[in-house]
């Protein structure tokens, strides 16, 4: 294989979509820490959100986005990802994606919380992640994509000016690998593995954020993450995603009483919003009572949710007595990486796109859907621009490999799992002052900086401190962000404060080892410490 141009670090829908965009032009090479199939994208059961019905609009799928994000969005990008995502998907409709259709041959448009209208695309029933990654991948030319499976990505490299321009790897041995490009797209997704109840794939815990963050990109809103109402509650944990297509077809939240949870707490009852919804399920569960999905309204259930009839029948649920148990638990991270609308980050060479960046389309929380669509819009809105603007930058062309820092490796005093806890504990769902400060405490406890010497440690022991920093942006941010929006929740200040807050950003950054919170606000940016 030829020079890589282009190094994309992930293997989701917004990575794929990418690399597609772009073989034609460049070579391209995919790293990605474990298997493709590991990724969230691949686990995605809802769909694609895109105003395709008879009676939908750009207009409706607006409102409801900016609902949902209750505001705190850029009003123009999150038009352009509707106007964007709607011509991609009818793209992918006509090259014969595998989305479902009608006994008419129509598309089968589902249901989702906080959606007006049917506008959800779906494939394989509930396995619309798996479904459209097969797609993606099978339109790839083994010539100009090459696969890097199994290595993690522990640091970015930089030129003498800055430039980003390649990555350093570790391997399953933590043998030690360099790649040089002069593009380097981070398409690392979220930070569900941060918090021990979780629908994402436990190894996702916020690498790229960390990465990016060490090499001094920009990040923000890492205080709005979004939890959802429905995993799989059994044997005192969760095991999984029940998506909301299964409220969006007619189930009921109950409690062990029979009662119906969302009477008087929201007009749409079980399709509210999530951050509604999860806090709702939570509080119930804190009274002591379990919550179900009331499944029995619902006809062919396992006709429609093949993967989500396994998992139960997998965790000994019986899908035939209509009741599965549920408890809410990390799922998307609505803040990352600051870019710009094609996905530009402020360190020249580096990019991000899909979950781990923060383009301004989320806001405060997301529309259920809209992650697979902003994956899709963003790859290719990416690819367009480095095809525009060439990738002749000759920094990337090394003699020879930067020496190895020198130095005492990093020492890690605690379990993942005494980390996990405490954010579940405290930068959960229901966030406080005492919480947040007790979090706060026990992060900055731990004797880290943000200038680790981590080329000779293992690749465990850089991904927990990977967690450590990321928890650490997060629960800083929670405890400076003094009102409830979105998916942050904070029970000592129960309200919107639109008048301090409503576009109100906090831009955090690492300044020569020390984290610098900047608020940044529509016409002025104030400086925090
Ligand atoms: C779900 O199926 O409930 C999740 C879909 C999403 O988060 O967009």
């Amino acid at each position: 294989m030829k020079k890589t141009e282009i190094i994309i670090v992930g293997s989701g829908v917004a990575a794929l979509q990418l690399a597609r965009r772009l073989q034609d032009q460049f070579y391209v090479m995919i790293i990605t820490k474990d298997k493709i199939e590991s990724g969230n994208s691949y686990l995605a059961q809802g769909g694609i959100a895109a105003p395709l019905g008879r009676k939908d609009s750009v207009r409706a799928h607006l409102k409801d986005t900016l609902e949902a994000g209750r505001y705190h969005q850029d009003e123009d990008s999150v038009k352009q990802l509707i106007v964007d995502g709607k011509r991609i998907v009818e793209t992918l409709v006509d090259e014969g994606a595998p989305f479902d259709r009608n006994k008419d041959g129509s598309l089968s448009l589902g249901m989702e919380g906080a959606h007006c209208e049917h506008r959800i695309l779906h494939s394989g029933g509930d396995q619309t992640g798996k479904y459209l990654v097969k797609h993606l991948l099978k339109s790839l030319s083994g010539d100009k994509v090459a696969f890097v499976q199994g290595e993690m990505v522990y640091e970015l490299v930089k030129d003498e000016m800055g430039r980003c321009c390649g990555v350093k790897t570790k391997d399953k041995d933590d043998a030690i690998r360099y790649y040089y490009a002069p593009h380097v797209v981070l398409a690392t997704g979220g930070i569900g593995g941060l918090y021990p109840s979780t629908s994402n794939h436990p190894a996702v815990t916020g690498d790229g954020m960390a990465l990016a963050f060490l090499a001094g990109a920009k990040l923000s809103d890492m205080e709005f993450i979004q939890f959802h109402p429905t995993l799989l509650w059994s044997n005192g944990k969760t095991c999984g995603l029940i998506s909301e297509a299964v409220r969006g077809e007619g189930a009921l939240l109950l409690n062990d009483l029979g009662e119906r949870i969302m009477e008087g707490v929201d007009p749409l009852m079980e399709l509210a919003p999530r951050h509604i919804v999860a806090e709702c399920i939570y509080k119930e569960r804190q009274k002591g009572r379990n919550v179900y999905l009331d499944i029995s309204r619902i006809k062919d259930f396992q006709e429609k949710f093949p993967s989500i009839s396994t998992l139960c029948f997998n965790h000994q649920i019986s899908i035939g007595e209509g009741r599965i148990p549920v408890s809410p638990g990390c799922h998307f991270m609505m803040g990352g990486i600051v870019t710009d609308r094609v996905g530009r980050t402020n360190i020249p060479g580096l990019y991000a796109i899909g979950e781990v960046a923060c383009s301004g389309i989320h806001g405060a929380n997301r529309l259920a859907s809209n992650s697979l669509l902003e994956g899709l819009v963003y790859g290719e809105r990416l690819g367009e621009y480095l095809i525009h603007n060439g990738v002749s930058h000759s920094s990337h062309i090394h003699s020879s490999c930067p020496s190895l820092k020198e130095g005492e490796p990093l020492s890690i005093s605690f379990q993942p799992h005494a980390l996990k806890k405490g954010m579940m504990d405290y930068v959960g769902i229901i966030r406080n002052e005492e919480g947040l400060l007790t979090q706060l405490r026990w992060l900055k406890e731990q004797p880290l900086t943000f200038h680790e010497l981590i080329d000779f440690n293992s690749r465990e022991e850089i991904h927990t401190y990977f967690m450590w920093i990321v928890s650490l942006l997060v629960t800083e941010s929670a405890l400076l962000r003094t009102e409830s929006r979105g998916g942050h929740i904070r029970s000592d200040f129960p309200n919107e404060d639109n008048d301090s807050w409503l576009k109100r950003k906090m831009i955090l950054q690492n300044k020569e080892g020390r984290l610098r919170v900047e608020y940044h606000e529509q016409n002025e940016t104030k400086i925090y410490a």
